[in-house]
């Protein structure tokens, strides 16, 4: 292993992000009344350009006046090639108190993108002497975002959280799909009998995003599945996503928290069965051994590590 130690993430559950436009503040009580981990409040593409104003106040209002409880509370801005992004920064930064905990920048293309926002953010703190300092997650939704993954998630210490974005990653890469995240059919092989095997084109990025925040210490999410009627599509690929190591989701509609909680809430199942190793592992170790046999297979010292894995996320949702 290198000398230079992997850096823990942030210890907070993140097992579902719920998005709301900041156009519908009918819906911000609901949100906050959800049992999401993470709420988006949105200015970008949810709301229409007309819109941007009036949905900052919105935002501004909600963040001041609802009890958020113990949810982490973020904030889309607009993203960097657009005119609306820095009063989204000033607006907020200088007209809501501390209950804002986060600001999300989408399409981030490189580490100066995160630069920009940041000195604008640190001005604005020092302005107004805010006390608690904000913190970033981003979006990889772009070609140049999965080119300079690495760099983006080493740019700044406000940095928690790394998201992928289908729609957009799609949009950029040219890939030929209007569907928001889950199965493609025509990405497909055919076996030998002429079946067709689907693939799954979401697995690059989201192996490249999580190898980066687990290289720099952020939490790794899966975005948005659009298709809120189809519940083993959106299980499928949160599963997927989790077996990959990314944390959380995000819900586009209310329906689908409770589909990410459970897919990101380790199972009675593995908790056991991680305990078992834990306990099997500690009996070996106390007889001088590194591996021992667990249900007829091999378990050794890398395998505390992955039982570790599962047994902190328990103790992260039971806080
Ligand atoms: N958060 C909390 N509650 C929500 C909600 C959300 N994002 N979206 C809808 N609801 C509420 C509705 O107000 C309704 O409440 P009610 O039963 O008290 O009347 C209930 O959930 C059912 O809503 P439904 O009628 O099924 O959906 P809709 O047609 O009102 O809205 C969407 C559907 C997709 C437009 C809406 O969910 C939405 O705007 N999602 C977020 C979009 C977004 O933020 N995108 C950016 C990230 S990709
Ligand atoms: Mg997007």
């Amino acid at each position: 292993m290198s000398f230079k130690v992997q850096p823990n993430s942030p210890a907070r559950p993140n097992r579902c992000q719920l998005f709301g436009p900041g156009s519908r503040p009918q819906i911000f009580e609901k949100m906050a009344a959800s049992a999401a981990d993470v709420v988006n409040l949105d200015l970008e593409d949810s709301v229409s350009p007309a819109d941007k104003p009036q949905a900052r106040l919105n935002i501004i209002e909600g963040l001041n006046d609802i009890d958020w409880g113990d949810k982490t509370v973020s904030v889309r801005i607009n993203g960097l090639d657009t005119e609306f992004w820095y009063r989204d920064v000033i607006e907020l930064l200088e007209k809501s108190g501390d209950r804002i905990d986060q600001i999300m920048i989408p399409k981030v293309g490189n580490a100066g993108d995160i630069y920009a926002v940041d000195a604008l953010v640190s001005a604005v703190e020092m302005a107004k002497g805010r006390k608690k300092p904000i913190n970033f997650e981003v979006i990889i939704e772009t070609a140049a975002g999965l080119a300079h993954v690495e760099e983006i998630a080493a740019a700044s210490p406000r940095l928690q959280a790394m998201s992928l974005g289908a729609a957009d990653y799609a949009a950029s890469m040219g890939m030929q799909t209007t569907g928001i995240g889950g199965t493609q059919d025509n990405y497909y092989m055919l076996d030998n009998t002429g079946a067709h095997l689907v693939g799954d084109p979401w697995h690059a990025p989201i192996v490249a995003i999580v190898a980066a925040c687990r290289t720099h210490g952020l939490l790794p999410v899966d975005g948005p599945f659009g298709d809120f009627s189809d519940d083993a599509g959106f299980e499928a690929q949160a599963r997927r996503s989790a077996t990959l190591g990314m944390v959380g989701k995000w819900a586009i509609h209310p329906k689908q928290v409770a589909l990410a909680n459970t897919v990101f809430t380790p199972s009675e199942a593995q908790l056991t069965e991680a305990q078992d190793i834990l306990d099997t592992m500690a009996e070996a170790t106390k007889t001088g051994q590194g591996a021992a046999v667990y249900k007829g297979r091999l378990i050794d010292l890398a395998s505390i590590r992955q039982a570790q894995v599962i047994v902190g996320q328990a103790q992260l949702v039971k806080g």
